[in-house]
């Protein structure tokens, strides 16, 4: 495949990955939610703060290290959930998240920007050094078993699934890219929306770190 046939194929995947997010955004919680691991059950439960959101995790981050929540504790966590091949989605959301902790100046120091992966079969450990080196020095990049990063993902409400169309190792994830707010006490606070500018994010987390003091 020649490099322009493939860039063509990722930003179709990130299209479709961006109108996934948006209409996750507009369906809202179905009338009939059997399966609560859908997209429209899970952003439905966010929406509505239908919790618990948010729950303890037990990962490894970019240097091999184990990480656990409670490591954090203290900090406001500000998590977002991707992937390192998501062609435009993710590094959008990842650069507003870096710029919104510079904007914070000497207050980043009490926060902490956590990149957690939705494609642990490909974000290994190294792969995440480069990946998290490229957007912010701050941001903690975690990766962990299936069970593992399916756990926290789905305790964040976060829907995530392989796209069909590929196959292979070339393969995209449809994921909801919504940013979480952690207080300093380890609680769930709220989410931004994807696609929230650099200024309101530095903004709310500011709020946060004055309603947690
Ligand atoms: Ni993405």
């Amino acid at each position: 495949m020649t490099r322009t046939r493939e860039a063509g194929a990722a930003g179709r995947r990130g299209r479709r990955g961006a109108r996934l997010v948006l209409a996750a955004l507009l369906l809202g919680a179905p009338a009939h939610a059997a399966d609560d691991t859908s997209p429209e059950a899970l952003v439905g439960a966010l929406l509505q703060n239908r919790g618990p959101i948010g729950a303890p995790f037990d990962l490894v981050d970019q240097r091999g290290q184990r990480r656990i929540d409670a490591d954090f504790r203290g900090k406001v966590m500000v998590i977002y959930f991707g992937y390192t091949h998501c062609p435009d989605v993710c590094p959008t959301e990842l650069q507003s998240l870096s710029s919104a902790i510079d904007l914070l100046g000497a207050d980043a120091s009490a926060v902490q920007p956590l990149f957690i992966t939705v494609d642990p079969e490909r974000d290994t450990p190294s792969h995440l050094a480069d990946y998290a080196t490229s957007f912010h020095p701050r941001l903690v990049a975690l990766t962990g078993s299936s069970s593992a990063i399916r756990q926290v993902a789905l305790a964040y409400k976060v829907y995530f699934a392989r796209s069909n169309a590929t196959q292979g190792s070339d393969y995209a994830v449809d994921h909801t890219g919504f940013v979480y707010l952690v207080g300093k006490d380890g609680r769930y606070r709220g989410f931004l929306a994807p696609g929230t500018p650099p200024e309101t994010i530095a903004a709310r987390v500011r709020a946060e770190l004055q309603h947690a003091d």
